[in-house]
């Protein structure tokens, strides 16, 4: 089955969406197999962005990543990778589609709310980059809760 990276950045949680935009993704069926909130470093930051260190917008992005909390999770489903980037839209929030997460919610190119992984290679390199294989779960979520 496959698996992606979503990161939820600084804006997501200063403006408490944590929980709406999570929501979105169970509604729509895709499985949490692991979650957490971590301050991501300057080079934590630089290893997971490492496709754009001579952007012109590097500094930036760096710091805006490392100035709050963030929480990164990895989905897993049928082509989560392409469905979540759709659910996600494009990464300037003001060209992105009605309905999608940054055109409901975000403000910018920066402040774009969420980071999804653009590829199923690019997913396992992020996958790998934030979680140990122990901090991610197989399990059945189809068997009935028992008192
Ligand atoms: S590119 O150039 O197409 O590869 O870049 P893109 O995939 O659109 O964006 C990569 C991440 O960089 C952020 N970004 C920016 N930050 C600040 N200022 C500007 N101008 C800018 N342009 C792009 C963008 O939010 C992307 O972050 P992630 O976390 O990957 O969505």
């Amino acid at each position: 089955m496959e698996r992606t990276l979503i990161i939820l950045k600084p804006d997501t949680i200063q403006r408490k969406l944590i929980g709406r935009i999570i929501q979105r993704f169970e509604d729509k069926g895709f499985k949490i197999v692991g979650m957490k909130m971590i301050w991501i470093d300057k080079e934590l930051a630089t290893k997971h962005y490492e496709a754009h260190v001579n952007k012109p917008f590097f500094s930036s992005l760096v710091n805006f990543i490392t100035s709050l909390p963030v929480v990164v999770m990895v989905l897993e489903g049928p082509e989560v990778v392409d469905q979540v980037r759709k659910m996600v839209g494009n990464t300037d929030c003001k060209k992105a589609d009605v309905g999608t997460i940054r055109f409901d919610f975000g403000l910018s190119i920066q402040n774009n709310l969420i980071h999804a992984s653009e590829s199923k290679e690019d997913a396992q390199r992020e996958i790998n980059i934030f979680f140990k294989p122990g901090e991610l779960f197989s399990y059945d979520d189809s068997r009935r809760l028992t008192e």
